[in-house]
């Protein structure tokens, strides 16, 4: 029997959307209030999806408490009440938009899994949110 499980998690960080190759203006076009340039904060709401086989002795496809306890010290620990831009190495030449962030929490993630699938959620806003994952 194949099944999902999931877990959530919440973090809060400060990012900025600026792209060094382009000129003030054309940042200013593209990201609008996301370019301001002392940067601003999301309450990020994380949604970690592990899917595989059940252990039929327990029934779970992974022990929550066990993925609760990776996802703190991996993810919230590493991100929380940072600035992406500035205290975090994953995004020195990477732009920290959520669907960037999104695949660099999956690549956190993914090798402590095992062989089972990964899918990320993950919601900056109420109303924004990207996903990164195996399907
Ligand atoms: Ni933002």
């Amino acid at each position: 029997m194949i099944a999902t499980i999931c877990r959530r998690a919440h973090f809060n960080a400060a990012h900025r959307l600026h792209n060094p190759s382009w000129s003030d203006e054309k940042n200013r076009e593209v990201f609008g209030k996301c370019n301001s340039p002392y940067f601003h904060g999301h309450n990020f709401e994380l949604e970690v999806r592990v899917r595989g086989e059940v252990d039929p002795n327990t029934g779970f496809v992974i022990d929550l408490g066990e993925l609760g306890g990776i996802i703190k010290e991996q993810v919230e620990e590493r991100f929380d009440h940072k600035n992406l831009n500035v205290d975090c190495p994953e995004f020195e030449n990477l732009l920290p938009s959520t669907e960037h962030l999104a695949k660099v929490i999956y690549d956190i993630l993914k090798p402590v899994i095992g062989d089972r699938k990964l899918h990320i959620t993950l919601f900056e806003t109420a109303k924004n949110g990207a996903e990164y994952g195996d399907w």
